[in-house]
């Protein structure tokens, strides 16, 4: 981005995830797995559903944006814009932006929906940043947010045992100084990788019909381990590219929060890119993997731990179904 006087600030962040709690001790009676396995395998324990409770995606968000807009001491009205990023929309069209907009009263805000998987935070902030730094926008909320259990499937134990719901947002806000905020971001896909992550039902490519309405295929379907064979090298790649393009060193970076999918992907790249523990910040124990919303409810839970000050050079990077990867450098 060429205008090296206006900055994206991070100006708010908030999050929220449903009530509901799945152990591991759950799926030990719907499918054939154990407690250690997954926890080995993924480092996961619990995870939040919305369960029985009736909360879909736009409502999630907007516990979430709610929180973003206090913390940013900002109202709705001052929004030009709202980008969701998931692929757990309320409805197919329209965008689940359209119920966030409605319920927040951000009457002056232009909205959208970003599909780029688990990168959907990072695709939805770069967009909001180019729209800052083009000076085409002032201040967007930007949400990561999945209720990834309406397309899991509970006889995959492949799959079930990783996913959980939640929300997270943060409000960028267009600032006439250098240096703030989000400093780099850096997108990739390969689409000769569509076949490993999608839901193959319920498209125009394959649309559901009586026959095939009952189909797995209207569920997420993963080939996890060639996924994860690619998820490592992508992510440092994007790592990489942003320190780079920052102009920062590796060691300037007070925090590293990678998307939160698996403990072995997070632990094998934090040591490619030489991030030391105290730096890390996992939370996949808890929350397992939320997609979209898995770095921003990070976010959140890190600066509530005290280990995201004001200040601090954040490093963000995630990978998902696409394939699709991306990184983001923020000064907060
Ligand atoms: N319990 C017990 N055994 C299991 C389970 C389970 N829950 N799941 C799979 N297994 C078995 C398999 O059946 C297989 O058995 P076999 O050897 O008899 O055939 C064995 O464990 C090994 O299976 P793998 O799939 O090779 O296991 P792996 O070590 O790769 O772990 C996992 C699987 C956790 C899914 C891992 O591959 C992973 O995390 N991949 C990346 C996932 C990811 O991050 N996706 C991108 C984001 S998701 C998104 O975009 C929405």
């Amino acid at each position: 981005m060429n205008n090296k006087l206006v900055s994206a600030k991070m100006a708010g962040i908030g999050a929220y995830v449903p009530e509901t709690i799945l152990t591991n001790a759950y799926f030990e009676k719907i499918v054939d797995t154990s407690d250690e396995w997954i926890v080995t395998r993924t480092g996961i324990k619990t995870r939040h559903v919305v369960g029985n409770s009736g909360e879909v995606t736009s409502e999630m968000s907007i516990k979430a944006s709610r929180q973003a807009l206090a913390d940013a001491d900002m109202s709705a009205e001052e929004l030009d814009m709202i980008i969701i990023g998931t692929v757990t929309p309320d409805m197919k069209t329209p965008s689940t932006a359209c119920f966030v907009q409605k319920a927040l009263g951000a009457k002056n805000a232009a909205v959208m929906d970003v599909n780029a998987a688990c990168v959907g935070y990072i695709y939805a902030l770069t967009t909001a940043r180019a729209y800052i730094l083009a000076g085409m926008a002032r201040k967007v909320l930007v949400v990561g947010c999945e209720t990834l259990t309406s397309i899991t499937n509970y006889k995959d134990r492949g799959t079930c045992i990783l996913f959980g719901d939640g929300a997270g947002a943060s409000v960028l806000q267009r600032v006439d100084e250098p240096g703030v905020g989000v400093l780099a971001t850096h997108l990739a896909a390969n689409g000769d990788f569509t076949d490993l992550l999608c839901v193959r039902l319920g498209g125009s490519r394959n649309p559901l019909t009586p026959e095939n309405i009952n189909d797995d295929g209207r569920y997420l379907y993963m080939n996890g381990s060639e996924v994860f064979k690619h998820a490592v090298r992508f992510m440092q790649n994007a790592a990489e590219k942003v320190i780079a393009d920052a102009g920062v060193k590796p060691e300037d970076i007070s925090l590293f929060i990678p998307h939160q999918a698996n403990i072995r992907i997070i632990d094998s790249l934090a040591k490619r890119l030489s991030i030391p523990e105290e730096k890390l910040f996992v939370n996949i124990q808890n929350y397992g993997n939320t997609s979209s919303a898995s770095i921003p409810i990070a976010m959140v839970e890190a600066k509530q731990q005290g280990r995201l000050k004001a200040g601090d050079l954040v490093l963000l990077v995630s990978f998902g179904g696409g394939l699709v990867w991306g990184a983001a450098l923020v000064r907060f």
